[in-house]
């Protein structure tokens, strides 16, 4: 049943619309929604929609939302922002973006879609099928590219368009950093060059951050982030420190290459929580049990009994491993959510 959506005007003007993006996500609602609330976020929605010049689909069903946006790529940045920090939902994974030469809901800020989604799904996934993530997949190609000059303008001329480094790391760099894992997956290319691409893209994204401005905010924490020791891939916690200090957090990066480095700095100096990661682009699932253990001292050696743990890398973006098999109070599925893991991780201790 698709029920009470409003009009937009924005449909009937291509030509003025340029860049149009899309974005595609799915996640679950955090309680199920009641029809009036689903009403209120869809006018609300809708609402702010029309003024950044977004038409879209939602999809609830089974506690499950699905939403497709489309509009202008700062807009859409704004919006994901917004959408990602939401509370009413969770498990939130952003599928797609990608830019489009036209809108499929032009007449629509916000349809709302709430009878068996499989009808709606199934066309809109077929269009992903052909467009998944195009500008990520260029982004890997070129990142081990002979010349990787092309990698470091795409990205520039996409933080142009966002204008906002945690879209830019959610939507380019950290699909484009998995892309490379399948590559390598693949066999179409070889260990080498997944690190030197993600070697790459941590260039590139330090050049594009030097201007980026901290947030003020009133209790930062004394954050130590760090990849797990062993772990040679460090684009993770590189986007993960500049994520936490743009959310205004006192942020220290450390690369401890052993276990006991890495207790000794949490020893001697006080840290409210520690980010670890797994590499961004391989799933590293075997290092689950490692991990586990490194976590497990280094609370033991902490010089804050009360120290959060946060794990992150791919492996938990693909759900092949929890934040509690790891015995880490919270899994990270993206930098640009990391902030806000911290935060809830740290109120669920409290
Ligand atoms: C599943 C879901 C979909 C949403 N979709 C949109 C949307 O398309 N546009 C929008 O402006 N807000 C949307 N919201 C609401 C935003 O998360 C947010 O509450 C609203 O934009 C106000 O932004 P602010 O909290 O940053 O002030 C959605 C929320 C949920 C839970």
């Amino acid at each position: 049943m698709m029920s009470g959506f409003e009009q937009s005007d924005r449909g009937s003007n291509p030509s003025a619309e340029r860049p149009l993006m899309t974005l595609t996500y799915r996640s679950r609602a955090t309680s199920p929604m009641s029809e009036t609330q689903l009403g209120e976020l869809q006018h609300a929605a809708a609402s702010r929609n029309h003024r950044e010049g977004i038409t879209g689909l939602m999809v609830y069903n089974d506690d499950r939302f699905f939403q497709w946006l489309e509009g202008p790529p700062a807009s859409i940045a704004r919006v994901w922002s917004s959408i990602s920090r939401d509370q009413r939902h969770a498990d939130i994974e952003a599928i797609s973006v990608h830019s489009a030469p036209s809108r499929l809901f032009g007449k629509w800020n916000l349809k709302l879609s709430t009878g068996p989604a499989d009808a709606v799904l199934d066309s809109v996934h077929a269009e992903n099928a052909t467009s998944t993530n195009v500008a990520a997949e260029r982004l890997a190609a070129l990142a081990i590219a002979t010349e990787p000059n092309d990698a470091r303008l795409l990205l520039n001329a996409a933080y142009a368009e966002f204008r906002s480094m945690s879209a830019l790391t959610e939507l380019l760099i950290e699909p484009a950093a998995r892309r490379l894992g399948d590559l390598w997956a693949a066999d179409d290319c070889g260990e080498y060059e997944v690190t030197l691409g993600l070697c790459r893209l941590q260039t590139f994204v330090r050049e594009i951050a030097v201007d980026s401005v901290q947030q003020q905010i009133a209790q930062p924490l004394v954050v130590l982030v760090a990849p797990l020791p062993g772990e040679i891939h460090m684009l993770g916690a590189s986007l993960d420190a500049e994520a936490l200090w743009q959310a205004g957090h006192d942020t220290r990066i450390r690369f401890p290459s052993t276990e006991q480095a890495l207790k000794q700095i949490v020893a001697t100096n006080w840290f409210d929580a520690i980010d670890l990661s797994l590499s961004p682009a391989f799933t590293r699932e075997h290092r689950a049990g490692q991990m586990t253990q490194i976590i497990d001292s280094v609370r033991h050696a902490s010089k804050n009994p009360a120290l959060v743990v946060v794990a992150g890398g791919r492996a938990f973006y693909d759900r092949r491993i929890s934040g509690a098999d790891v015995h880490a109070d919270a899994s990270s599925t993206s930098a640009a959510h990391l902030p806000d893991d911290v935060a809830r991780a740290r109120g669920a201790r409290a």
